[in-house]
């Protein structure tokens, strides 16, 4: 998704089960080397599979709220974007394992009233989690559907008590280069950083996670917690974050900031207006073939068009 980034075709893992595979992703990379189609991945280290842990018979069968089936949770855990690590999407997985979780906390500031520190295990107990299967679809054109668990970031913000002054929620996540080695990239400002209009983030679609199919996060999807804002472009969703902080102006993000010509502060999911470079009007479900239509605000219009009534939304794109 930087200005490096084109479409890409299926990948082998996106429709194969991940028992399959994994045993054939060293053969994959060769062939896709031949192909000419991912040169970023073909260059990363050769990383051994990760092993996927089992999940839950409970999700067999599960669908979202439209009737689309669950991602595998192979794919969820197994593609990821997260530019920290690598920009190989399949080598996040690997390259993450050892990322350390634990001790962690978020501090939550600014134009508050009751500025907290949260060590992430008194947060986990303070806010019961619930299970939301949400879809995330990727600026670059693919899309998943993941259960999730987490609280409503509302509830988070309530604690702490806006301040009038406070406009915009500020998502910061974490600077270590030692675990970190994409850190080293120059291309972009560190650390990755997102943000909401308040009422973006009060919306009760906007979550903190901390698992998916019933477990914990696993480092490659964002651990210890990220937010999920299912109606905007993944990159939105913020992982591994220290940091949430109420601020009055539109805070700098590390995606406008790299590229403020491609990616705009709202980055709703919008078939009508389309990037660049890219058209945004279909998506590739991860586990599918076909392509299909990309849906205003991701499918969620009825709980959020309201938030952006009376704006031009090629403008505020
Ligand atoms: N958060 C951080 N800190 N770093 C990243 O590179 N990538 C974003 C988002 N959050 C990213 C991030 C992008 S582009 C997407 S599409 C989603 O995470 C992918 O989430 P997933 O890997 O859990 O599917």
């Amino acid at each position: 998704m930087n200005t490096k980034w084109k479409p890409e075709p299926i990948r082998s893992s996106d429709i194969t089960p991940e028992a399959v595979y994994v045993n054939r992703r060293q053969f994959m990379k060769g062939a896709a080397l031949v192909a000419g189609g991912a040169l970023l991945a073909a260059c990363a280290p050769q990383a051994a599979p990760t092993p996927v842990p089992s999940v839950a018979a409970t999700y067999d069968g599960q669908k979202d709220e439209l009737g689309d089936p669950l991602t595998s949770y192979a794919a969820v855990t197994g593609y990821n974007n997260y530019y920290e690590f690598t920009e190989d999407k399949e080598g996040v997985a690997p390259m993450a394992k050892d990322f350390k979780t634990r001790p962690w906390t978020i501090e939550v500031s600014g134009l508050v009233n009751k500025p907290r520190t949260y060590d992430i295990d008194e947060l986990m107990k303070r806010f019961p989690p619930e299970e939301r299967v949400y879809r995330l679809r990727c600026v670059e054109g693919w899309s998943m559907v993941i259960p999730w668990r987490g609280f409503p970031l509302n509830q988070l913000l309530k604690e702490v008590e806006p301040t009038g002054a406070a406009k915009y929620v500020h998502f910061v996540s974490l600077l270590d280069r030692d675990q970190m080695p994409g850190q080293h990239s120059p291309f972009f400002v560190w650390p990755y950083s997102e943000g909401l209009r308040l009422d973006e983030a009060q919306n009760d679609l906007t979550l903190v996670a901390t698992g998916l199919y019933g477990k914990d996060l696993l480092p490659q999807n964002g651990a210890p917690l990220r937010v999920v804002v299912p109606w905007k472009y993944g990159f939105k969703s913020a992982k591994a974050l220290v940091k949430i902080e109420l601020v009055a102006d539109q805070p700098p993000t590390l995606w406008l900031t790299s590229a403020p010509n491609e990616y705009g502060f709202y980055s709703n999911v919008n078939p009508d207006v389309p990037h660049p470079r890219w058209s945004q009007d279909s998506e590739r479900r991860i586990g599918e073939s076909d392509r299909r239509p990309t849906l205003m605000f991701n499918g969620y219009a009825d709980q959020v068009a309201s938030l952006y009534t009376g704006m031009d939304l090629r403008t505020n794109y």
